[in-house]
């Protein structure tokens, strides 16, 4: 896949299904003719059992000067200590916009995360009778992810700011300030609780497009969504810094059917089409989605989405209709 002069890719395919949906992943990029060196980095769970250590400092310095990152998914070791490599990722490249759309026949809607405060400050106190986990929100966090969600919603619909600033105070504050970019930019702009945004989101989710929220929530409404539109096996993103990006599928490594040849690699597929987005090559992911969605059309489908394909079978769909687009 390499070309001369080309960009580098750092690829972790990490723990369960991880390494199969990213091999189906990296086929989609090689049939759409993708050009750049791959570094593969070994992180996760596997590493960890092996060495006592799941990424070390060389990777994360390797990480940060790769032009981005494909990701599979990674396991959390069974260690009270271990706090998930994937955060610290996160953290340390300030990846600090989780950016997941979310598409089906009659769906489309976009929710972007906030990705590196709120209940993942990682500001914790764990006691035996009590423990506390601080959640930080500022104006900062909360003005960047506000913008990043409007330059979305001014080329679509509008944006609705979900929280929980009838109980969590803090909130009011990622409100007020998600609001003022809005109306600054001219973005259409409403809000919701996010209880009633989970409760929406199932009965009537076509009333959303842009949502925008903090970091736990997001992650918990990210995997309702893809409930809401088949399976969490779909679903893509791309986690966004100012210098640095990460793109991995929403699920996790799936140990229940991890070896089983079964995963569904869609969610791999797109979060590298994502990327390629993101590198400059929009014709490559046009061509990856609309090969994506042809292949499931045509009823190549893994057993999530009532479908009796393998994921190699999905791939090879995949690959095969990319020569149509
Ligand atoms: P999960 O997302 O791995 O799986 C939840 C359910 O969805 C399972 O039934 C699984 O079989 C199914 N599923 C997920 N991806 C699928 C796919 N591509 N095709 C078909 N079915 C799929 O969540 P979990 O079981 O709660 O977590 C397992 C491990 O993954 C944990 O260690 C967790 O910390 C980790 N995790 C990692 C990431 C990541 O690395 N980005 C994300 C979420 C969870
Ligand atoms: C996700 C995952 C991660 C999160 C975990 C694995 C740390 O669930 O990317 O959605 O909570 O953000
Ligand atoms: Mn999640």
């Amino acid at each position: 896949m390499s070309g001369a002069g080309s960009k580098k890719v750092a690829v972790v395919a990490g723990d369960g299904i991880g390494p199969e949906v990213i091999e189906s992943a990296l086929a989609v990029l090689d049939g759409a003719g993708a050009k750049f060196e791959l570094i593969h980095v070994e992180i996760g769970l596997a590493r960890w059992k092996k060495t006592g250590l799941a990424m070390s400092e060389e990777d994360l310095e390797t990480l940060k000067e790769c032009d981005c990152i494909l990701f599979g998914a990674i396991s959390t070791p069974p260690d009270p200590n271990y706090k998930s490599v994937l955060l610290r990722i996160r953290k340390e490249l300030d990846l600090y916009a989780n950016i997941r759309p979310f598409q089906s026949q009659d769906l489309d809607f976009i929710i972007v995360r906030e990705n590196t405060e709120g209940l993942y400050s990682g500001l914790e106190e764990v006691g035996v009778e009590e423990s506390h986990t601080m959640r930080v929100i500022t104006r900062r966090g909360s003005e960047r992810i506000a913008k990043k969600a409007c330059e979305l919603a001014a080329r679509r619909k509008k944006l609705t700011i979900i929280h929980k600033s009838n109980v969590l105070k803090s909130d009011c504050l990622f409100l007020e300030t998600c609001r003022a970019v809005a109306a600054g930019r001219g973005v259409l702009c409403d809000d919701m609780l996010v209880d009633a945004a989970a409760y929406n989101l199932v009965v009537n989710p076509q009333r959303f497009d842009v949502l925008v929220t903090t970091n736990l929530f997001g992650d918990i409404l990210s995997d309702e969504a893809a409930g809401v539109i088949g399976s969490l096996g779909l679903c893509a993103s791309a986690n966004l810094g100012t210098d640095h990006a990460l793109f991995e599928p929403i699920h996790g490594s799936a140990p229940d059917i991890a070896g089983k040849g079964v995963a569904n690699p869609v969610g791999a597929i797109r979060s590298a089409a994502m990327m390629m987005q993101w590198l400059g090559e929009p014709e490559k992911a046009r061509r990856m989605e609309a090969a994506v969605q042809r292949a499931l059309a045509c009823g190549a489908k893994t057993p999530d989405l009532g479908g009796d394909c393998g994921t190699a079978d999905v791939t090879k769909a995949v690959v095969e209709n990319l020569r149509i687009f």
